[in-house]
């Protein structure tokens, strides 16, 4: 059957990279003879600002009905209180239960770490960030705003029920991935309260798991870790904040934010994927973003959708052209967004 995905490619160089990654599913369906059909959606700011509409009433429900959704990234000047990337990106992983937030750390070539010495073989983890809790949920208040006395809440909010299922993916990833480690990382020593049941929930999956050692590190540690020695880790999971954080700087240990890859999961749901970036306004309309991101996002979701063949075709494109240098400039190539984009795919048609 024909796999039908949603393609919003929002603003910025979300619109640049989403191209060439849509173009680069397209030409690996040519390759192996298999139809997928791209469906094209307008919501970003743009539309927000001419309409007044985020994300239209049964938007949700229309793009629920799609094998996959496929999102370039959200965020405008023109919109300051980034109130349509909130209806759109924070509703769509809320409103479809994307609780999975899957954040891959994989170096593809050694030229591209920032740490002395390291190589591939030292960067290769998995970051699973609680993608619908925790202090996303908007739930808070200003109180006396803009006086003196102005009082802001934002609370944590932290699940048995959400801790308890992202803990558990973390280990059924491990498992089906023959990873031996999965390590959690919370601030269970100052908050006492929400991190408190992150604590008991990992320890009790865990117990499910006894083939996978479980170990813990409170997030200030673990940043310093992952500088200091990244190859010890496989899989790490934590909570939304946390993970937002410490995925940038996963990213930065394979090469940089142009690279990152992400997929926002609910296990035998429909899936969002985008690159991990955000918009870049001041790199948009240049044809310098490095579309690698988005194009190994959308590796991540052909995979999802069964479609196995076309993305390894796509990984192997992406690694060969990083590997002899046929990237943007922040890889340190010459090539621009589009040629980037020609390259990878170029790189996937069979030679005769
Ligand atoms: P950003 O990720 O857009 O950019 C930060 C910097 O990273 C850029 O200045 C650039 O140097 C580099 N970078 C990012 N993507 C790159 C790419 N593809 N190629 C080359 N270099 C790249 O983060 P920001 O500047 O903090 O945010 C800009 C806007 O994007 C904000 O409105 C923010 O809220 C939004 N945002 C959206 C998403 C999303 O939609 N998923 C993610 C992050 C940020
Ligand atoms: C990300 C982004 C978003 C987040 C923003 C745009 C709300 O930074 O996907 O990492 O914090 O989740
Ligand atoms: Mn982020």
């Amino acid at each position: 059957m024909t796999k039908r995905v949603a393609v919003l490619p929002g603003d910025g160089i979300g619109v640049e990279v989403t191209r060439e990654a849509m173009e680069t599913v397209r030409e690996a369906c040519t390759v192996t003879g298999r139809r997928i059909d791209l469906e094209y959606f307008p919501y970003g700011a743009d539309h927000y600002l001419k309409t007044g509409e985020t994300l239209p009433p049964g938007a949700m429900e229309t793009l629920a009905g799609f094998d996959a959704i496929f999102v370039g990234a959200l965020g405008d000047p023109r919109v300051p209180d980034n109130r349509h990337a909130a209806d759109i990106l924070l509703g769509l992983r809320f409103g479809l239960d994307l609780y999975v937030n899957h954040r891959p750390v994989r170096l593809l070539d050694d030229r591209l770490c920032p740490l002395k010495g390291r190589t591939t073989a030292d960067v290769d983890f998995v970051i699973f960030r609680e993608n619908t809790e925790g202090l996303y949920v908007g739930v808070g208040g200003l109180f006396k705003r803009g006086t003196p006395d102005e009082i802001a809440i934002q609370e944590d909010i932290n699940t048995r029920k959400g801790v308890e299922r992202i803990c558990r993916h973390a280990f059924e990833h491990a498992t089906a991935h023959d990873r031996g480690k999965v390590l959690m990382s919370d601030k269970s020593n100052a908050l006492v309260h929400g991190h408190d049941i992150w604590q008991r929930a990992f320890r009790e999956v865990a117990g499910d798991y006894p083939a996978i050692e479980a170990s813990h590190m409170y997030v200030d540690a673990l940043a310093m870790q992952m500088i200091k020695d990244p190859s010890q880790f496989e899989v790490i999971v934590t909570c939304n904040m946390f993970g937002d954080i410490l995925s940038d700087l996963g990213a930065q240990l394979q090469g940089g934010l142009g690279l990152a890859a992400s997929a926002n999961l609910h296990p035998g749901r429909t899936g969002l994927f985008e690159p991990v970036h955000g918009s870049a306004p001041r790199h948009a309309g240049r044809n310098i973003a490095n579309p690698m991101g988005a194009i190994l996002s959308a590796a991540m979701m052909l995979r999802e959708i069964a479609h196995e063949e076309e993305a390894a075709l796509l990984e192997q494109a992406v690694t060969a052209c990083v590997r002899d240098g046929r990237t943007t400039r922040d890889l340190g190539g010459s090539c621009g967004t589009k040629e980037t984009g020609d390259e990878v795919r170029r790189m996937m048609r069979p030679r005769s």
